[in-house]
């Protein structure tokens, strides 16, 4: 692959950093620390996953470059992200007398970038802390914007702090050993960037989707890039999710609900976004706010990206409920994000009877649903070959 440097500044005055996107970069983590900090003492924090295939080589570029890496290896896994763990990166940073100065370095997917994020924010009042994400989740998504947290036993992300790293060094060659199944569920929120922000980044992924699945390195590099780009700007203008940032939520309202019902055990984050890309779309279509068409192109490109785009069999209310206990939802309101059109969304909130109506029509008992086919069966297309 050529190298080619792509670098995304992410505006937030005092806080803004860098994106560097870069085949290979691994190999010179050490050498990018040099601006970022002072100290020599570097925490390491990964997953047993990513350390089997990444760490060794993290940490020699490091001792490389003068630092003095200390290894934080946690067990994989969003059963990772609490409190507990918390302390435990604490202790270790106590124990080698961490400073100010001292950086934390997330390498891995989103769990540890949330967790890495939210130590640095608490330790001494904050420390310096870099994001080396290696899911496609992470790399176009978690590891930008500086929400950071851990969950809590009675909600997901319910603890947390917004706190924004020092740089994201993205090397996509690590998406090479992404199980495929974590590979194409990142897929759904790359799809979302395209529905909320540009349509022709849209119609790109339509074009070029066959190409991305084999992880063709131009396009996957476009596709990191973009949504970066997407989300450094979103972030930029709405640090803490004020206003626009919400528009990152679409998918998420039905996505959420499905994975809160399913007890985070059956789909993961983004299968269950790319099923409320879809879903969300066809209410949006069904209160008027766009047209078939719209809903056509996103079912059909989360169907190509190897995503169910179906809810399997479950009734209206425990979703609805699942929805009421979203953190997106004001004064008992249910915020939603719809799509207008491919590129353009617009925020407002649901009501239940609306809501309801058109969950009956497309879901309820011996209704076909809108692709067809029968309703309660999950549509898992996953005929298209990954190579990994
Ligand atoms: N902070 C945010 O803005 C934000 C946004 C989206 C998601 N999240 C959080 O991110 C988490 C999900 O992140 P995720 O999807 O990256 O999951 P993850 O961190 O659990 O990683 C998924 C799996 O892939 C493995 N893995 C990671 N990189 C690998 C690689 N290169 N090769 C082989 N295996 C690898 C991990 O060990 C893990 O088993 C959730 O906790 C979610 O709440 C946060
Ligand atoms: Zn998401």
């Amino acid at each position: 692959m050529a190298v080619v440097k792509q670098i995304i500044p992410v505006a937030l005055g005092e806080r803004s950093y860098d994106i560097v996107l870069c085949p290979g970069l691994l190999a010179t983590v050490g050498d990018r620390l040099r601006a970022l900090t002072t100290s020599p003492k570097v925490g390491v924090v990964t997953d047993r996953h990513v350390a089997s295939h990444y760490l060794q080589s993290t940490l020699r570029s490091l001792r490389k470059a003068g630092y003095d890496p200390t290894p934080i290896i946690l067990p994989p896994g969003e059963r990772t992200k609490t409190l507990g763990t918390i302390a435990k990166v604490l202790d270790v940073l106590a124990r080698h007398k961490f400073e100010r100065q001292s950086l934390l370095l997330a390498l891995g997917g989103g769990v540890i970038g949330d967790i890495t994020g939210f130590a640095a924010a608490i330790y001494q009042r904050g420390i310096p802390f870099v994001q080396v994400p290696t899911t496609l989740v992470a790399q176009v998504d978690s590891s930008v914007g500086g929400k950071t947290g851990v969950d809590h036993r009675l909600g997901k992300n319910l603890i947390g702090a917004f706190y924004q790293p020092r740089a994201v060094l993205i090397d996509p060659l690590t998406l090479r050993t992404l199980p495929r199944r974590e590979w194409i569920a990142g897929l759904a929120e790359v799809i979302k960037y395209g529905i909320i922000a540009d349509k022709e980044f849209f119609a790109f992924l339509e074009q070029e989707m066959p190409a991305i699945l084999k992880l063709a390195d131009e396009p996957v590099i476009h596709v990191i890039k973009r949504s970066c780009e997407i989300k450094a700007d979103v972030v930029a203008g709405d640090e803490r999710e004020a206003d626009r940032r919400r528009i990152l939520n679409y998918g998420h309202t039905i996505g959420h609900a499905l994975e809160s019902l399913g007890g985070y055990r059956g789909l993961i984050h983004g299968e269950a976004v790319g099923i409320g890309l879809v879903q969300e779309a066809d209410l949006a279509c069904h209160m008027g706010l766009c047209a078939r068409e719209v809903v056509d192109r996103i079912r059909s490109l989360v169907q190509r990206a190897g995503l169910s785009e179906q809810v399997s069999r479950t009734a209206f209310g425990p979703i609805w409920k699942a929805m009421q206990h979203d953190k997106k939802v004001v004064g008992g309101q249910v915020i939603g994000v719809w799509p207008v059109r491919i590129g353009e969304v617009t925020i407002r909130p649901i009501e239940q009877q609306i809501c309801a109506e058109w969950f009956q029509s497309t879901h309820g008992r011996g209704r076909k649903t809108p692709s067809g086919s029968r309703p309660g069966k999950p549509s898992i297309r996953r005929k298209t070959r990954v190579r990994k």
